[in-house]
C-alpha cells in the first residue's frame, strides 16, 4: 500500500482556494509583500484567528527565519545565552549563533522527547536571557511549568511551534504562552506555502523589532526612516502568501484529521508488546506532526533500527528510528564550531554536554521510532500501518 506524503498532493490539500488567490496575485502583478495584500492578511488574519485581540504576527520565509525573528527581537549582548533542545531541527538552533549568543542545551525526557521546567533550570547560568521551548512533534511542552520558570527568572521565552500549531495546553494553543511564538509553513507542515514562516507576540517592542528585522530594518512608514540596524530580508511573497492565506482555512480540518486517525491508531497498538506513544502531559493535546513511539527491545524483540528497517522494506512505511539520528551539539557545526571563518564565534568556548550530562536525550534518541502522519490518512491506511507494526514485532519474536 502507498501511503498519503506530505511531499506531494497525496498527502497535502491545495485546491481552487489557493489558485484563485494566486490568480488575483498574479493579476495585480504585484508579488512583493511591501505593495500587496496577501502577506498583510495572512499576518492578520493569523493573528487574530490563532491567537485573538492583542497579537501580533510577521510573515517570513522560513520557521528558520521566524525563529531568527524572535531571537533578534531580544537584542541580546554577545554571549548571552539561550537555553533550548538539542532535538529538533538545526534551523531552531542556528539563529541563536547568528545573533551572537550561546545555545546550551537541557535534557529531553526520554518518554516526553520534550524539555520540561527541571531539565531547562538545570542549565541555567548568569549568562542566561532566553528559553527556547520546542514542542517536538506536535505535542507540547509542560508550558505552565516552563512559563512559571521563565516568569520566576527574568527570562524570555520563545515557544517553537513549527510542528505543533492548534496543540492546546489547557485549552490554549501553544505559541501563545511564551513572548514570542514561532511557526514554520514548510512543505511537510500541517499547513504550508512550500516555504515560510510566521511570528506571533502580543508584545508591541518585539513585534516592531520582528517587523524591521524581517525588512533590513527599515522604518516603514516612520517619520524619518532608515536602516536602524543589522537585518536580513526575511519577507514573504505575495505567491507564498496567497496560498498560506488560503491554507489557514484548511489547517483546523488538518488537525482534526490527523488526531482523529492518530488516536485511532494508538488505540490500535496499546497492547503491542514495548511499544510506548510518545507522552502527552496531562492538560495538552497533541497534533500529531508525526506519531512518535518509544521502543524498548527487551520487550518488543527488536531495537528501533531494526523495526524501522522492516517496516521501510517490507512494508513501504517511510519511518525515521531516532529521528535527527544525534543531538544537535554533534554535528559538523556545533561539534567543530563551524560559525564564522575560523573564529569559532560566539561558541568557542562552549563546552558541548555528554552523554552523562544528557542522559534523556540519548535515551529518548536510541529509543525513538518516527512514524510519518497525514491528514489524508484513511481507516484503511491506518490498519495497514498498525497491522505493519504487528507483523514486524511477531517477526523478530517468532
Ligand atoms: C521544530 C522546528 N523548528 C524550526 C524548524 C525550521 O523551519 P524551516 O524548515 O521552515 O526553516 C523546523 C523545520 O522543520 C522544525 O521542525
Amino acid at each position: 500500500m502507498v501511503l498519503p506524503s506530505d511531499a506531494d498532493a497525496s498527502g497535502r490539500r491545495f485546491g481552487d482556494e489557493e489558485l484563485a488567490n494566486l490568480r488575483a496575485v498574479l493579476d495585480s502583478g504585484t508579488l512583493n509583500c511591501t505593495r500587496g495584500t496577501f502577506v498583510t492578511r495572512l499576518e492578520n488574519d493569523f493573528a487574530a484567528r490563532y491567537a485573538g485581540d492583542g497579537f501580533f504576527c510577521t510573515a517570513v520565509t522560513s520557521g528558520t527565519a521566524a525563529i531568527h525573528c524572535a531571537i533578534a527581537a531580544l537584542d541580546l549582548e554577545i554571549g548571552d545565552e539561550v537555553v533550548t533542545t538539542s532535538v529538533t531541527d538545526m534551523g531552531a538552533i542556528t539563529p541563536i549563533l547568528f545573533q551572537g549568543a550561546v545555545p546550551v542545551f537541557a535534557d529531553i525526557g526520554a518518554k516526553t522527547f520534550n524539555v520540561s521546567a527541571q531539565s531547562i533550570e538545570a542549565v541555567l547560568t548568569s549568562r542566561t536571557k532566553a528559553v527556547v521551548a520546542t514542542h517536538l512533534f506536535g505535542v507540547p511542552c509542560d508550558i505552565d511549568a516552563i512559563s512559571d520558570l521563565c516568569q520566576k527568572r527574568g527570562l524570555y521565552l520563545i515557544e517553537d511551534a513549527a510542528q505543533a500549531p492548534y496543540a492546546t495546553f489547557d485549552g490554549r494553543r501553544m505559541g501563545t504562552f511564551g513572548d514570542i511564538g514561532c511557526f514554520s509553513l514548510q512543505q511537510g507542515k500541517h499547513f504550508s506555502c512550500g516555504e515560510g514562516g510566521l511570528t506571533l507576540t502580543k508584545n508591541p517592542d518585539f513585534a516592531r523589532r520582528m517587523r524591521l528585522f524581517h525588512d533590513k530594518a527599515w522604518g516603514y512608514g516612520d517619520a524619518k526612516p532608515d536602516h536602524y540596524f543589522a537585518a536580513p530580508n526575511y519577507r514573504m511573497t505575495e505567491l507564498a502568501g496567497a496560498v498560506a492565506l488560503a491554507q489557514l482555512d484548511r489547517v483546523e480540518g488538518v488537525v482534526r484529521d490527523r488526531q482523529n486517525s492518530a488516536n485511532a491508531f494508538l488505540d490500535k497498538i496499546a497492547d503491542f508488546p514495548g511499544v510506548y506513544s510518545q507522552l502527552v502531559p496531562e492538560k495538552a493535546t497533541s497534533v500529531f506532526w508525526k506519531v512518535t513511539l518509544r521502543i524498548e527491545p527487551a520487550e518488543a524483540g527488536a531495537d528501533v533500527a531494526q523495526i524501522g528497517a522492516r517496516l521501510k522494506e517490507q512494508y513501504g512505511i517511510a519511518c525515521a528510528p531516532r529521528y535527527v539520528q544525534k543531538p544537535a551539539f554533534e554535528c559538523e557545526v556545533l561539534r567543530d564550531k563551524r560559525t564564522l571563518g575560523s573564529s569559532g564565534w560566539p561558541i568557542r568556548d562552549a563546552v558541548w554536554p555528554t552523554r552523562e550530562t544528557l542522559p534523556g536525550t540519548y535515551d529518548a534518541l536510541a529509543h525513538m521510532l518516527v512514524l510519518p502522519w497525514n491528514e489524508n490518512y484513511t481507516r484503511e491506511h491506518v490498519d495497514y500501518i498498525s497491522t505493519s507494526l504487528r507483523s514486524t514485532l511477531d517477526f523478530f519474536r517468532s
